[in-house]
């Protein structure tokens, strides 16, 4: 069956051949129609073609679905405590993380699996139409087993991070760890992930032992993404670049050299900034606007994990990233949507042109400056997910 969605006031497509040859290809006055649950026509209004439905979205600015490509949904436990004491003053250094790998060792599967069903629906209602989610709080070979196996059931999009830090019963032994992340770990965890990350930071894994889990990984037939550069300046954004990575997130600190190498490498690898972990740790926030004015490809997600940056709120993320990393709003919006599916590899999201998916979001608002603009509103008022429609509120323009 067809849709036509009548009467978008702004229709931000992502795709310059469109509308006003911006990024955005942005059409006022527009209609798109899905049949299959794909992009079939998008176009001015007064040329729309007929369809089985008609939907009026009475002068909505619709954008395709957010995507959230840096998450950590499954675990178990509250670190609010840990929240409420940075905001007094503590620092975060990626301690709490075993705060988390303890509860979440000790949860059933039906908790774990409760906790990613409850923050899917909130990423849905928020108008996220693709995630990715990481193991990472189990560091054990059963526990990433099946932090994965749970994730696998919400989305495709599944990261093996056995290396998230080292555990508690390997200290005395942390290559013998990074041996079994690289080893018996990976081999039972790459049936149930598409891509593998390692934390590489201050306190987490050096380069070498980054290199040699990213390369097992890769022999295993797993992608590369990286966590570098949130707790301090070191070689992990070079080494996302070496090894053609994806995706190399926080960029919190980076060196004119990492932000050269990652212009160059503006094919295959993209900064993808966490705004939400820079608040909720109080750290300085990322140059965004000095990574875009170099030419490197950057996208927006929310990092949603309860430790640094318990949100799942895309639109949040968005407006730190124009009030604080000096993104323009246009630019948020693109590296939420367009950015996202770059760093998941994906050209079948993040845009509204013929052929795509039909992932987009209908917003209580006149146009896309509105998610900066207006920080904090819950501005969705609908989110289509493969050409299916679930209205969230019953808003007026
Ligand atoms: O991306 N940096 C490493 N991992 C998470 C935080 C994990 C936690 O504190 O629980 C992040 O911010
Ligand atoms: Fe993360």
């Amino acid at each position: 069956m067809s849709v036509v969605y009548e009467n978008i006031g702004e229709l931000v497509t992502n795709d310059p051949e469109q509308g006003d040859g911006s990024a955005l290809g942005i059409l006022h006055d527009a209609a798109l129609v899905t049949s299959g649950g794909r992009v079939l026509w998008v176009g001015p209004q007064a040329c729309a073609p007929d369809a089985d439905r008609r939907v009026d979205v009475e002068g909505a600015c619709v954008i395709p679905g957010f995507v959230d490509s840096h998450a950590h949904l499954v675990f178990a436990g509250d670190r609010s405590a840990e929240f409420a004491a940075r905001m007094s003053g503590e620092e975060y250094d990626g301690g709490g993380i075993a705060t988390t790998v303890a509860a979440t060792r000790a949860a059933d599967d039906s908790v774990l699996a409760d906790n990613v069903d409850r923050l899917a629906a909130e990423l849905h209602r928020g108008g996220v139409t693709t995630f990715e989610t990481k193991s990472g709080y189990g560091l054990a070979i059963e526990h990433e087993v099946r932090s994965l196996r749970i994730a696998r059931q919400f989305t495709p999009e599944t990261t093996f991070l056995g290396a998230h830090v080292v555990p508690a019963e390997h200290r005395g032994d942390r290559d013998g760890y990074v041996r079994l992340v690289a080893g018996d770990m990976l081999a039972a965890c790459a049936p149930h992930a598409r891509w593998i990350d390692v934390f590489c930071d201050r306190g987490a894994f050096d380069i070498d032992e980054t290199r040699f889990i990213l390369e097992a990984g890769a022999q295993a037939g797993l992608l590369p993404r990286l966590h570098a550069g949130q707790l301090a300046h070191g070689g992990g954004v070079r080494l996302a670049v070496e090894l053609r990575a994806a995706s190399v997130d926080h960029c919190t600190h980076t060196s004119d050299l990492d932000v050269q190498a990652l212009a160059a490498a503006s094919d295959t690898t993209v900064a993808t900034l966490l705004p939400g972990a820079e608040f909720s740790t109080r750290a300085p926030w990322p140059d965004g606007r000095r990574l875009i004015d170099a030419g490197v490809v950057v996208a927006l997600a929310t990092d949603c994990n309860p430790g640094s940056s318990y949100t799942s709120s895309m639109a949040f993320c968005i407006a730190l990233a124009v009030r604080d990393m000096r993104l323009t709003p246009a630019e948020a919006v693109w590296a939420a949507t367009a950015g996202g599916a770059k760093a998941l590899r994906r050209d079948d999201i993040g845009g509204l042109s013929p052929g795509k998916r039909a992932d987009f979001v209908q917003l209580a608002a006149p146009s896309h400056i509105h998610l900066a603009y207006r920080p904090g509103v819950p501005l969705v008022r609908d989110v289509v997910k493969d050409g299916r429609s679930c209205r969230c509120e019953p808003h007026r323009v």
